[in-house]
């Protein structure tokens, strides 16, 4: 069941998201080495809760943090824990926010400190693979085009796709129908409609697709242990095309800095 949102609802998940973004940058303004990834939740959590929101993801499905927390070959669902950054690690950053009804959710994959210019490629190519995907996110195109766009835009560049976690609709529910898979083809799937706000969110690995799922119920990891990047935003599907509710230009001002 896709649940169309009115413009008003559209506006309420906006916030939302916009709350997300400023609490990735606040996060992104804090990585750096010896920085642990619990320290990283406890900034997110007070940053959410001050702005008037709860944090998304804590208690979801028995989830224990406010942030997943996803370092080098962690694809998703890193548990925030002791772990101290370290120089040259790649670290996906994934944060929801609830308030006024509507859930926020977003990722950002940060650099922390000098990383290689193959790790800083296969970043620039998942957050590449986040763009072309959103580019087909208009009325009267299929779901099938934006995971098509995604996956062609990171296989051409020699990197693989993962396929057991996938984008979905976003609402009062952080996961809603579609389900938007970042690999598929065109014309296949649901249609887009005016209306519907989905997240988009390229898990993107160097080498293998495959993942481990960890025994501690959450992390998720290349089953190679080569390092994967992972960016998410929200999307609403207007009849002028995409309106990503998400702001990474707040996130990479912040960085700059
Ligand atoms: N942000 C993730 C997603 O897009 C959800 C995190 S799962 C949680 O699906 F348990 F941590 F909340
Ligand atoms: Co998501």
């Amino acid at each position: 069941m896709i649940y169309l949102k009115s413009e008003e609802e559209i506006e309420l998940l906006r916030e939302n998201n916009l709350l997300v973004s400023a609490t990735l940058a606040e996060v992104g303004r804090h990585i750096a080495p010896g920085v642990t990834t619990k320290e990283l939740d406890r900034i997110a959590e007070e940053f959410i809760r001050s702005h008037g929101a709860v944090p998304a993801f804590l208690g979801y499905n028995g989830y224990p943090a406010s942030l997943c927390v996803s370092v080098n070959e962690q694809v998703v669902h890193g548990i925030p824990s002791d772990y101290a950054l370290r120089e040259g690690d790649v670290v996906s950053v994934d944060c929801g926010t609830f308030m006024k009804g509507f859930v926020g959710d977003s990722a950002y994959t940060f650099a922390v400190g000098e990383i290689t210019p193959e790790v800083q490629r296969l970043l620039d190519t998942t957050k590449e693979a986040l763009y072309k995907g959103t580019e087909q996110a208009r009325p009267g195109n299929r779901v099938g085009d934006i995971s098509a766009a995604v996956q062609y835009c990171a296989e051409t560049a020699g990197y693989s796709v993962v396929r057991e976690l996938v984008g979905h609709g976003l609402g009062r529910k952080m996961h809603e129908d579609p389900e938007v898979p970042n690999y598929g083809a065109r014309g296949r799937g649901p249609l887009l409609k005016a209306g519907m706000v989905i997240c988009i969110e390229p898990m993107i690995n160097m080498g293998v697709k495959q993942v481990v799922f960890e025994r501690d119920g959450w992390t998720v990891r290349t089953r190679d242990r080569k390092p994967s990047a992972h960016y998410e935003f929200a999307v609403a599907i207007t009849k002028n095309g995409p309106d990503v509710l998400t702001d990474f230009s707040v996130i990479e001002q912040a960085l700059k800095k």
